[in-house]
């Protein structure tokens, strides 16, 4: 009887010593070891920089909500809503590495690329994978971090890049019309938005032609919008997914698998179904003596394949779909009116039924 006692003491005694030295051991700090960057990982330990990220960019209106959104409707991708962090810290970033003087200053520091590197992906991964729900493939889209494609192909070696592009008369018709507040854009002067488009896209465009096209993929809001079966099943080729049906039907997921901003400025748009009416608005509504010097202007234009003086050129025409869902979208327009005013902070920016 005692004897029995006497084991089970020893025995609990035994356990509780080994448990007490497992937890102090696992609770002991990583040795610091100087000079040596470890592998940055999620909080989850689920993503790190080895990752297949897709980033999503383009100028601003130019239909990246609209391709997050769909890409959002396929069960093996998560975007959502824009960080709007991601191409700030990139813009920093560019900033230091701009000013010789900041960056010798840096590398004297200590503060040298890698440092740089792992402490700017290790943001990235983290901001990405904790702001939404996990998935087989993230995606980010801040329509401004394609200017950094080149240095993020650097950060993520197994990333892939989609370049939205528009005709930048719409682009900035939609900017002024919407009021859509953007750095360095004057919402009073269409000559210089146009500008300022020409130059922000010319160096995506750059950016994105210069890692390669099985990096980066251009895709021409218009043909999204036209022909959005093959435009979906090219870009989902690309990124090594599977086709599924579902990225067709975006607007039958929204609050349910894809998750939007109150705050975005496209939010009242991409809960509708794809549709042909945001082609042509801008036609007939830029002043004058900026359509008549439009090549001038926006030269970026004629690169991307849009002829500056037709107005509006052809753009093609759409798919059976697309034509129903358009038909739905006017038929309809009180509902998807209520729809669009529940999912915005500011429903008077919300367009009218037409
Ligand atoms: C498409 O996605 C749905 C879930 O959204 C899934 O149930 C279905 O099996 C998928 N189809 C294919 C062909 O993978």
């Amino acid at each position: 009887m005692l004897g029995r006692h006497r084991y089970l003491i020893i025995g609990i005694l035994a356990f509780v010593f080994v448990y007490f030295f497992l937890w102090s051991s696992s609770n002991e700090l990583p040795k610091p070891v100087t000079g040596v960057i470890q592998p940055v990982v999620s909080v989850d330990g689920n993503y790190n920089a080895q990752s297949p990220f897709i980033f999503i960019g383009g100028i601003p209106r130019s239909g990246t909500t609209l391709m997050r959104a769909m890409l959002d409707a396929h069960p093996d991708i998560r975007c959502g809503e824009e960080t709007r962090v991601i191409p700030r810290i990139l813009a920093l970033r560019a900033q230091w590495k701009k000013s010789e003087r900041e960056w010798k200053r840096l590398q004297e520091a200590g503060v040298g690329d890698s440092v740089i590197n792992a402490a700017i992906s290790s943001f990235i991964v983290q901001v990405i994978a904790g702001h939404g729900a996990p998935a087989p493939r993230l995606c980010n889209k801040d329509p401004f971090t394609l200017k950094s494609t080149v240095y993020l192909t650097e950060l993520f070696p197994n990333s892939k890049f989609i370049l939205m592009l528009r005709d930048g008369r719409a682009t900035v018709h939609s900017i002024i019309s919407r009021q859509v507040t953007i750095t360095g854009f004057d919402l009073n002067d269409f000559r210089q938005c146009l500008t300022k488009w020409n130059a922000g896209i010319s160096v995506m465009y750059d950016q994105c032609q210069s890692v390669g096209s099985d990096r980066c993929l251009m895709v021409h809001y218009e043909q999204l919008v036209l022909h959005p079966e093959k435009e979906m099943r090219k870009l989902l080729n690309f990124l090594d997914i599977p086709f599924n049906d579902s990225v067709l039907h975006h607007e039958a997921l929204i609050g349910k698998d894809i998750s939007l901003s109150k705050t975005e400025r496209s939010t009242d748009q991409v809960i509708k179904p794809v549709n042909l009416d945001a082609l042509t608005k801008w036609v007939g509504n830029i002043p004058e003596d900026v359509v008549a010097d439009m090549a001038n202007i926006a030269p970026m234009l004629k690169v991307l394949g849009y002829d500056p003086y037709a107005n509006p050129p052809v753009y093609g025409k759409p798919d059976d779909i697309v034509i129903k869902k358009t038909q739905d979208v006017h038929q309809n327009g009180n509902e998807w009116y209520k729809k669009a005013v529940a999912v915005v902070i500011d429903p008077s920016r919300v367009d009218k039924p037409v």
